[in-house]
Parts: C-alpha cells; sequence; structure tokens
C-alpha cells in the first residue's frame, strides 16, 4: 500500500510575511489530513524559515532545486547538503520549468537525482510532455526518454527510493489539468516502465501527478488507481486550497 503524498511546490513566490501566513494556516489545519503525506517546497532563502515553523509537526519540507556537485566553485548553487543542514526531506528535481528556462538535459537531471540521493534527500523527479509532444503522439516516448535517463545513470534500486511527479506542461498553471483518464493513462505507462526493470520498484513507487490539480478535481485524480498523490502549484499557495487537496486523499 503505497500512502499518498501531496507536495506543495510554490515556486518563485512568497514573502517572508506570506511564508509565514501560509505556514501557520497550514499548522492550524493539517489535522485534517489523515491519509496523505504532506510536504512543501519552498524557495531556498526560505527554508530556514520553514524549518523553524514546521519542526514538530508532521509536515515536511524541501528544495525545489539541487547542485549536481557536491560543493565548491558553483555561483549560485545549492548543495544537497546544504539542503539537508536544513531539515528538508524532499527535493523537485528536472522540474520542466527548470528544463525549459534553464535548459537542463537529462542528464544533467539525472546527475541532481544521483547528489540528491548522496545527500540523503528523497528526490521527487519530474516528467512530463509538452502540448506539441501531446498532439505529436509521442507522450511515451518522451516521458520514458525522461526516465530511463535517470535510471540508466543512478540504477533501478536508487530510482526507487524517490517519488516521480508526471507534469504533463500543457497543464501547467494553464488551468488545463489532465482528464483523470489521460493521466492514468500515463502514471500506468510510467509504472509499467519501471517494472520492466524491477516489480518492487514498479509497485512501491509513488508516481504524482501535477497540473492545475485543485481543490476541485484532486479527489477524482487521486482516486485513480496509479495516481499516488500530486506535485501542486497554484494551489499550494494559499493554505485552505492546499489542504483541501491534501484531504483529498483522505479515504
Ligand atoms: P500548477 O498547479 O500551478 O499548475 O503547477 C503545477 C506544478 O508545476 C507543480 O510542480
Amino acid at each position: 500500500m503505497r500512502q499518498p503524498l501531496v507536495a506543495g511546490n510554490w515556486k518563485m513566490n512568497g514573502s517572508r510575511a506570506s511564508v509565514a501566513e501560509l505556514l501557520a494556516g497550514l499548522k492550524s489545519g493539517i489535522n485534517q489530513v489523515t491519509a496523505a503525506e504532506v510536504a512543501v517546497c519552498a524557495p531556498a532563502i526560505y527554508l530556514p524559515a520553514v524549518q523553524a515553523d514546521l519542526d514538530g509537526t508532521s509536515i515536511k519540507w524541501g528544495g525545489q532545486d539541487v547542485s549536481a556537485h557536491a560543493s565548491g566553485a558553483y555561483t549560485g548553487e545549492i548543495a544537497g547538503s546544504m539542503l539537508a543542514d536544513f531539515g528538508c526531506h524532499f527535493v523537485i528535481i528536472g522540474h520542466s520549468e527548470r528544463r525549459a528556462y534553464h535548459a537542463e538535459s537529462d542528464q544533467a537531471v539525472a546527475e541532481k537525482f544521483t547528489a540528491a540521493r548522496a545527500a540523503g534527500l528523497v528526490p521527487i523527479l519530474c516528467v512530463g510532455e509538452t502540448l506539441e509532444e501531446r498532439e505529436g503522439g509521442i507522450t511515451e516516448e518522451v516521458v520514458a526518454r525522461q526516465l530511463d535517463a535517470v535510471i540508466a545513470h543512478c540504477g533501478i534500486d536508487v530510482v526507487g527510493e524517490g517519488v516521480i511527479a508526471y507534469e504533463p506542461v500543457w497543464a501547467i498553471g494553464t488551468g488545463k489539468t489532465a482528464t483523470p483518464e489521460q493521466a492514468q493513462e500515463v502514471h500506468a505507462f510510467i509504472r509499467g516502465r519501471l517494472a520492466a526493470s524491477s516489480q518492487a520498484v514498479a509497485d512501491g513507487m509513488r508516481i504524482l501527478y501535477g497540473g492545475s490539480m485543485n481543490p476541485k478535481n484532486a479527489a477524482e485524480l487521486i482516486a485513480q488507481a496509479d495516481i499516488d498523490g500530486g506535485l501542486i502549484g497554484g494551489a499550494s499557495l494559499k493554505a485552505d486550497d492546499f489542504l483541501a487537496v491534501c484531504s483529498a486523499a483522505n479515504r
């Protein structure tokens, strides 16, 4: 039985004041969430504040990116050990915004996955196709390529220590959610791809859906056989909305 995971990806949003308000709201409502593991992935500069507020609660936290390097002359980068130093449990790897705006290749993503594990973090590996790729009928090819690069680099057992998030790029921040059937189809494909290397990893792997998930559509998505939770952008910025999505995993 895979415990559902709902993780917020705040992206580049917030201020000290809004972060404090959001965390206070999450802490006061987290008791209504009985089934899902809950986490927030904050901008790195707010992680000390997140740690101070969430320490001792059931809510975990994480970063949104990590350097492929352990330390050294990499101006502006943040090492996995630094995220761990501030109590991070998770780190998002290979988000489509990083692939698109920072030219992160499949190989770079795979190296970051390894670096995250080396620091003891649980990587949330994002995969997903663009609208053009979906319309071109190559969704599975794209997702397989993104996944296979990490399996080839890290090995299936290390991949199994992480989480996968299927995030169709056309559904991110657009209000266009994949239908539960569309999402389930790709989630089942991903699980099958993992099973080709290890049935045990496939059975245990949590595969989250991300892309305009909100309190209205979350329950139907999470009810699908291969959807084990969500990676939430916009709806994770308001405590009530995020808690409602987390509660959608209550059964
Ligand atoms: P939205 O929920 O805003 O569509 O963002 C999804 C996402 O990219 C989470 O990582």
